[in-house]
């Protein structure tokens, strides 16, 4: 799905700013007729969480109802007119002049209708109804009850009851927008590149409506070229290979883009145009090596959450470029977009600052027991498929991650994830697929993906306080793992909480110098290991969490920066560290 732009040949326009708002706890709206207007109104700030804008309503999931107005721009008469969410977190349902327009279920990726035929030439009102009511049957879930015995019983005790470690931020996350382009138009772009010798290997494929044999021309600038290749589409797509002689390769040190531009005409004239950046690179596994442009490369970073004061899970982007600052500042080449699809800008930077990208799902905290495993499976190959076809372009994406820690003892469990394996090879042959595990060796799906993926908290959650212990478990544990698959093997999560400002030595559980000693002593046991292809700590920063005993302030603690973006002590030993390589 195409992130909007604006050029000569279609326009977009960002609605971010204070829309109308209201909290429905006694779910009135659709009695009083809220999809034609609000009654009641209050502002709130778009794009952002609604937990943390108000005095009142941090624990508050939903039903709200969310309003903005706006004219129809003039010059868009006569045009195919779209309207786009970024993310939506969880069930947005969605209203133009009181008119129906669908519901959309997930947040963290886009979903958009066609308005032309309901958006009037004056005023134009939207209602949106959000729900993010956590429930057993959504991804990711919660409010469940009971705990059966495969469950992990750390969450059932959370408030609210989510069953994944981040606090369930609710509201529109992500910019909405309005754009327009001509009747005959570009819907998808699909870039797949290959290096043979010094030259580049560029196939694009593009998707259209309107005219099903429009002529399209691919142009590809960049690094002293300007090659193209025109031709004409066959029932509304059209595809091409354009090769680069000499090409400048994408690497995380040389993060070399060009440009694409594809054009659409009709009877000779341009009628839609769309640029993207393209990085001509590769990504194979060649026996427990991962290889970038035939290179083998290690992975240094972090999983992160997008969160923040105030703002919980919305859209920042001064807080995107902070955090690109703070990982190039410690010296890491990468991180896992942990545990949701994150904003295409963040994306958009990985491409330009040279960061690899393990590109997650929604689905953490997944049960398999059956109280809604069908509709859950469901979403997972919806959220999957989605996320595919947002982020296929990017160079920086050299990954895809199933899920994040399954609870997937059960035996079904492995024929779920081999159907989401598969969708993922065949929508994206390119790039390798992991699952994320904290079950280690009793990991079913370690038999059939590509790269291992494994949390473990050694000297924390368990052997906590014991060191020694811990590092004697983890060395081991990689070892039977490698002899059981001799696959590539990234160790996905690894720290220890840290209070700021806590020090104590010897060293203790929630010192700074314990979670400075943990992180590093990890990373000595890893780089012992041939197989190992990168280590990714918990957490970039702080973040927010539900309520429970094991989180002080419902905040996890094991950034190696605070809430704020300030550098604990394993901030400095992680770049100590990683300046060496
Ligand atoms: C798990 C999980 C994280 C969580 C972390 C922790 O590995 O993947 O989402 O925050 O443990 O408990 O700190």
């Amino acid at each position: 799905m195409l992130y909007p732009q604006s050029n000569a040949h279609r326009q977009s326009i960002d609605l971010s700013g204070l829309w109308d708002f209201v909290f429905d706890p006694g779910n009135q709206g659709y009695n009083l007729g809220w999809e034609k207007g609000l009654s009641e109104k209050h502002p709130i700030a778009v794009p952002a969480s609604w937990n943390d804008q108000f005095e009142d309503r941090r624990d508050y999931l939903g039903p709200a109802w969310y309003q903005t107005v706006f004219v129809l721009p003039w010059g868009w008469e006569n045009h195919r007119i779209w309207l786009r969410f970024g993310s939506v977190n969880y069930l947005a349902e969605v209203w133009l002049n009181g008119s129906w327009l669908g519901q959309h279920e997930g947040g963290h990726l886009p979903f958009e209708f066609d308005i032309t035929n309901l958006i009037q030439s004056q005023w134009n009102c939207l209602v949106v109804r959000v729900d993010g009511t956590l429930a057993p049957n959504r991804i990711p879930p919660g409010n469940i009850t009971g705990s059966p015995e495969d469950f992990f019983e750390s969450h059932a005790g959370n408030f609210p009851q989510a069953q994944f470690d981040f606090f369930p931020y609710c509201g529109i996350h992500r910019p909405v927008w309005i754009y327009a382009t001509a009747s005959t138009a570009i819907r998808d772009i699909t870039v797949t590149t290959g290096i043979e010798g010094e030259t580049g290997h560029v196939h694009v494929r593009a998707e259209t409506v309107g005219t099903p044999n429009a002529q399209i021309c691919f142009r590809l600038s960049g690094h002293g070229e300007n090659l193209s290749a025109r031709t004409i589409c066959e029932n509304h797509a059209a595809e091409a290979q354009i090769l680069v002689p000499g090409a400048a390769f994408w690497a995380p040190n040389s993060p070399n883009l060009y440009t694409l531009q594809v054009e659409l005409s009709e009877n000779g004239e341009i009628v839609d145009a769309y640029s993207l950046q393209v990085g001509i690179r590769t990504i194979k596994i060649e026996g427990t090596r991962l290889l970038l442009n035939g290179q083998p490369i290690y992975l240094t970073g972090f999983g992160r959450h997008e969160d923040f004061p105030i703002i919980g899970r919305g859209y920042l982007p001064a807080l995107i470029v902070k955090d690109y600052a703070l990982m190039r500042w410690i010296g890491s080449n990468s991180f896992r977009t942990t545990h949701y699809p994150y904003s295409e800008p963040m994306l958009d930077l990985a491409d330009r600052l040279g960061f690899m990208v393990i590109a997650e799902t929604p689905a953490v905290g997944l049960f398999f027991h059956e109280d809604g495993l069908a509709r859950r499976t469901t979403l997972c190959q919806q959220y999957l498929r989605d996320m595919i076809a947002r982020d296929k372009n990017h160079p920086s994406v050299i990954m895809w991650s199933l899920a994040n820690e399954p609870h997937s003892k059960p035996p079904h469990a492995r024929s779920i994830f081999h159907d989401l394996y598969t969708t993922a090879k065949t929508l994206d042959p390119t790039r390798p697929v992991t699952l994320v595990s904290f079950l280690g060796t009793a990991e079913e799906s370690f038999g059939f993906c590509d790269v291992l993926s494994l949390n473990r908290y050694f000297g924390w959650y368990s052997q906590s306080g014991d060191m020694e212990s811990a590092l004697k478990l983890l060395s081991e544990e990689l070892d039977v793992l490698h002899q059981l698959y001799s696959k590539p093997l990234l160790l996905t999560e690894f720290g220890a909480d840290a209070i700021a400002g806590h020090h104590a030595q010897p060293p203790e559980m929630f010192s700074e110098e314990y979670q400075a000693e943990m992180v590093l002593s990890y990373i000595a046991i890893l780089r012992q290991k041939s197989f190992v292809v990168g280590e990714h700590v918990w957490n970039l920063c702080d973040f927010k969490t539900s309520q429970g005993v094991t989180r002080a302030s419902a905040l996890n603690h094991k950034g190696v920066f605070t809430r704020d973006r300030r550098p604990k002590l394993a901030a400095h030993r992680l770049r100590e560290r990683w300046k060496q390589r």
